[in-house]
């Protein structure tokens, strides 16, 4: 399947919010927009799609942020990484991590992990084809505070961050 991957716009949200839902996310999509505006202000996060040359239909999208821990060394992350369930299969996803590695190694970083949720053994499958190792399985805790951190995050984030990612050559 002949694809470029490029920088994702606002105008690719919606398709990307219909490609999420194919994953079975429901939950606070109606903000997809929002977080979007935000997001793709921050240097140290990447959001990229992947367009069909043929008809231009953006037919998968990844999110890469790079982490900043205290505890090990700073590292990328693929936060989201989503294949349009009709394009599987095609090689799509195996561009993705070769363009997620590129970059990491370009950010200066030599570490690349993710997440993923136990059921989903097809994706296991696929990362362990492409050369990743499943280090631990883990368990997630999360607490409901009712509260929206939009507006605190777009505050901080603005008053701290406006350098550029070719500037952060952090190990
Ligand atoms: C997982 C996913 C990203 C893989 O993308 P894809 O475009 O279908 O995968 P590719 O076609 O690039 O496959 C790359 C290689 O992995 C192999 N592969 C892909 N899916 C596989 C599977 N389920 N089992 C075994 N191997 C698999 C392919 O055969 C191919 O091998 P090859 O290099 O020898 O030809 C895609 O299926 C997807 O979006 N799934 C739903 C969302 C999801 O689970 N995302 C990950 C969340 S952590």
């Amino acid at each position: 399947m002949d694809i470029i991957i490029r920088e994702m716009n606002k105008f690719d949200c919606l398709r990307c919010k219909d490609l999420t839902l194919q994953m079975g996310y429901h939950d606070n999509l109606a903000d997809f927009d929002k977080r979007f505006s935000l997001i793709n202000k921050l240097p140290h996060h990447h959001l990229v799609v992947a367009e069909s040359l043929v008809d231009k239909t953006v037919v998968a999208w990844m999110h890469l942020e790079i982490r900043y821990l205290l505890v090990s060394s700073f590292k990328v992350e693929i936060s989201a990484l989503m294949v349009d369930e009709k394009m599987r299969g095609l090689g799509i996803g195996k561009k993705f991590l070769a363009y997620a590695e590129n970059w990491t190694k370009n950010c200066g970083f030599k570490d690349i992990f993710l997440y993923s949720k136990l059921m989903r053994e097809d994706a296991h499958n696929f990362y362990i084809k492409c050369g990743y190792l499943n280090l631990k399985d883990e368990k997630m805790f999360t607490k409901n505070l009712e509260k929206n951190v939009m507006q605190d995050l777009k505050a901080i984030y603005e008053s701290k961050l406006d350098s550029k990612i070719e500037n952060i050559k952090i190990q």
